[in-house]
């Protein structure tokens, strides 16, 4: 039940696969691609579980895998993290005709997939994503970033990957707090443009975050064609691609404001973020109280936070919000794009938002 979904790029296309047990099918997948010695870039917790499987898959296939471990977390993702790494890379030997792995979510995967695009001047990125998130959003697209102080993925290049590899089992072992982040960004895709797949996540999300093998091949697969057309139609965001920003302006100012703690995971912060755009959205006159009531009550439902009360500690301060948002990369000419909408599945881009409503809705 293997399902693959090609992101269309003209010469730079490439598969993804999704399915369980796809971790033994690396060495064969990655065959091809690789030469020289690999470097496969994870954190301490994935190579804990899932590493020793990994590499065994890449032997078979006389692979000269050099793993590098890193520390888990967002601080991970920072100029700090990239030196480190990209030392580590350069002393595996990979050269411009190599290939790099990232295995983990969407902390390595950013992390590495900029190394590799500017290491030697770019090198060959495959990613192997093994959360949620990474596998429907972050391994897709060819978006890298670190976080700065000014804010969060301010700093990073596109850089395509040559193959994405999402084993679903690995899954299993992902503790639920992240797979219910990840469901955020699943979710986010119904109400961005799939109305019926917002019908099928409100029958189907409980068994899917429930580790249901079929319903999770299809939510994912379903995710990453969706990804894949928009950047098909709009690699560099300068239009349709947006789209993907649902709920992350707000998320990412708050997300900076709890200080990329533990205290709200990226999947949280673009919960509540969706749920403001809803609100927003019904506040302007622009969408139905009653879509952003249903949207809301899906997510609380499967266990997602949808309110900025929700995040545990104190409350963080509009004003700061409202200045983090002001950094965020969405802002062109002075004014903040925002994504709205007029009903589950029809999202549009805006930069027609009054400041005050902003301001009031963040006080609420
Ligand atoms: N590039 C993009 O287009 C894009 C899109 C969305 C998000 N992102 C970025 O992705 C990052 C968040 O990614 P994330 O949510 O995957 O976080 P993450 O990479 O920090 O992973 C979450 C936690 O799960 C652990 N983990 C990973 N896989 C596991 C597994 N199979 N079993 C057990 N534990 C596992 C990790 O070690 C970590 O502790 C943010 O930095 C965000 O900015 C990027």
């Amino acid at each position: 039940m293997t399902k693959i979904v090609t992101v269309e790029l003209a010469a730079r296309s490439y598969p993804i696969h999704i399915g369980p047990r796809l971790l033994a099918q690396a060495g064969e997948l990655l065959a091809p691609l690789a030469r020289g010695p690999l470097p496969v870039v994870t954190d301490s917790h994935v190579a804990e579980i899932h590493l020793a499987a990994l590499l065994d898959a890449l032997g078979k296939h006389g692979l000269d895998a050099r793993p590098i471990v890193l520390e888990p977390g967002e601080a991970t993702k920072s100029f700090a993290g990239l030196e480190r790494l990209t030392a580590e890379l350069l002393h595996t030997g990979v050269d411009r005709g190599g290939l790099i792995v990232a295995f983990g979510g969407g902390v390595i995967g950013d992390l590495t997939g900029f190394a590799a695009g500017v290491l030697k001047r770019g090198i060959a990125l495959a990613q192997i994503p093994t959360t949620l998130l990474a596998q429907v959003d972050s391994s897709v697209g060819g978006k890298t970033a670190i976080n700065v102080p000014a804010g969060k993925n301010l700093v990073g290049l596109f850089h395509q990957p040559r193959i994405v590899i999402a084993d679903t089992d690995v899954l299993n072992s992902l503790p639920r707090r992240e797979l219910l982040a990840g469901y955020a960004e699943v979710a986010k895709y119904g109400a961005l443009g799939d109305a019926a797949f917002f019908d099928w996540l409100e029958a189907n999300g409980a068994k899917t975050l429930a580790g249901d093998g079929d319903a999770i091949v299809h939510a994912v697969a379903h995710s990453c064609q969706m990804k894949a057309e928009i950047v098909a139609r709009d690699e560099r965001e300068s239009g349709d691609r947006a789209l993907l920003n649902l709920g992350h302006t707000f998320g990412h100012a708050l997300e900076a404001a709890t200080g990329f703690s533990d205290r709200l995971l990226h999947g949280e912060g673009v919960a509540i973020g969706m749920a403001l755009a809803f609100r927003l959205s019904v506040k302007l006159g622009l969408c139905p109280g009653q879509d952003a009531e249903r949207f809301v009550r899906h997510l609380r439902a499967v266990g997602l936070p949808t309110a900025i009360a929700d995040i545990p500690g104190v409350r963080p301060d509009p004003k700061v919000l409202l200045e983090h948002m002001a950094h965020d990369k969405k802002v062109q000419d002075g004014r903040l794009t925002y994504i709205l909408t007029r009903s589950i599945g029809q999202a549009f881009v805006t930069s027609d938002v009054p400041a005050e409503a902003v301001a009031a809705l963040l006080v609420e």
